[in-house]
Order: C-alpha cells, then structure tokens, then sequence
C-alpha cells in the first residue's frame, strides 16, 4: 500500500494548510477529510435531517456523490467550495461527526484517496482510526489564543467580521466535542509527534513534517 502521512489536530491549528503544502512538496494527494463531514453536514441541511439523528445522516452520506478538483469540492456535481467552509457548517460538521454510523459511512471514501504515490491525510483520527499503520503520524497544534487569532484572520481576509472571544470560545467548544465524544475522539495517538505550531511559520512547521518523513 502507498505510504501515508497522518495529520491530527484541533480546530483551527493550521494543519490543513501545513497537510496541504507537505502533499504537494512530495507529490502526494491531499486528504482533508474535515470537508467530507462538512460535505454531509452541508447536506444534512439540504435535505432538512434532524443532526442528532445518526442512522439517517449515515444513509444519506452513503448516497451523496462526492468530489474534490483543483482544490474545489463539489456535492451531487455542484461546486460547494465556499458553501461548506461557514462558520456555522464547521459547527454543523462537529455535531454530525459524533455518530458513529455517521464515521462509518465515511471510512471507504476516505481509504480511497490512499493512492500512489502516497497520501497526506489531515483531520482528527487519521492516525487512530482510518490510517492506524501511516509511516508517520503528526499531532499539529497550538495553544487556544493562538488558533482564535489565526482562525480570526482567515475570516477578515475573506471580508467576514468576527469577534476574537466568540472565535475563542466557539473553538474550545468544538475542542470539548471533539475530545469528548465516545468515537474516534481526538487524542494524541500512540508514536505520534507533537507539532507545536503556536511560535512557528507555516513554513517552519512544514520543515519539521518533511524532516521527520524524510529523516
Ligand atoms: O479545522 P476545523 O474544525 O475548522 O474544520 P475541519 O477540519 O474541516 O472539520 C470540521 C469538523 O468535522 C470538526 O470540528 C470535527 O468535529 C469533524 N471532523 C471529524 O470528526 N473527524 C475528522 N477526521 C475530521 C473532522
């Protein structure tokens, strides 16, 4: 099987930018499998399904059609690149993502992108769950204010208004969720590597990823 990079973190810890840039270093796809649960939560709301209703979220996930090009994400053909990056859909996405029929449907689709020449997988059990034999696993994070500021940012850079202590707390929120639910919570895995990214350039933090998988 082509080798895979695991990249594990919280919210808002950079690891999608820092997974994203290190696949494209070595040449490897991109996984970023938080927009696959954003993908059903996206059509969750579509399709007016209650969140807390596992089984049915599941049975649609089975049937939504799926695709990433060109760093654009499409959901039955049409592009929902924007659609599926809110605020209110990452919150969406972190309601869905504690069923587990929900991360069932999920787990094929996801060891689908494990192609040659290898794979860069970002999200929260990448290295637990879906990729438990990765050649290297990577726990990327970095303290509560520093992910605030950074997520802070990125939405003023887009031209959206946010409050720097609702981003905080929204976040330790997800982070709550995250950890606390009883599937595939976020933890750091057994021969991970901590990256903590809260005093590095994106740039530094890639070094590090590329330094440990090239040794
Ligand atoms: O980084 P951020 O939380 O903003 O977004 P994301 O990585 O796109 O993931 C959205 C949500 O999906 C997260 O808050 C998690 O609750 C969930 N998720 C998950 O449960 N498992 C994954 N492998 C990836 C994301």
């Amino acid at each position: 099987l082509p080798p895979v990079i695991a990249i594990d973190g919280p919210t808002a810890s950079g690891k999608g930018t820092v997974a994203s840039l290190v696949a494209q270093k070595l040449g490897f796809h991109y996984l970023d499998s938080g927009a696959l649960y954003r993908l059903v939560a996206l059509g969750c709301q579509k399709h007016g399904l209650d969140p807390k209703n596992g089984p049915e979220i599941a049975e649609l996930a089975k049937k939504l059609v799926i695709s990433f090009k060109n760093g654009q994400v499409f959901l039955n053909l049409e592009d929902v690149t924007e659609a599926i990056r809110s605020e209110s859909m990452g919150l969406l996405a972190s309601q869905i993502a504690v069923h587990p029929e929900v991360r069932q449907a999920l787990v094929s689709i996801q060891h689908g992108f494990r192609t040659t020449p290898g794979l860069v997988a970002d999200g929260r059990d990448m290295a637990s769950v879906i990729f438990p034999d990765a050649s290297l696993k990577v726990f990327l994070t970095a303290t509560p204010s520093a992910r605030a500021e950074r997520r802070h940012k990125q939405l003023i850079a887009k031209g959206i208004s946010a409050k720097l202590p609702d981003l905080l707390q929204d976040l330790q929120e997800r982070d709550a969720r995250d950890s606390s639910r009883g599937t595939a919570p976020l933890f750091m895995t057994d021969g991970a590597k901590l990256l903590e990214t809260s005093e590095l350039s994106i740039d530094q933090a890639v070094k590090a990823v590329l330094d440990w998988y090239q040794g």
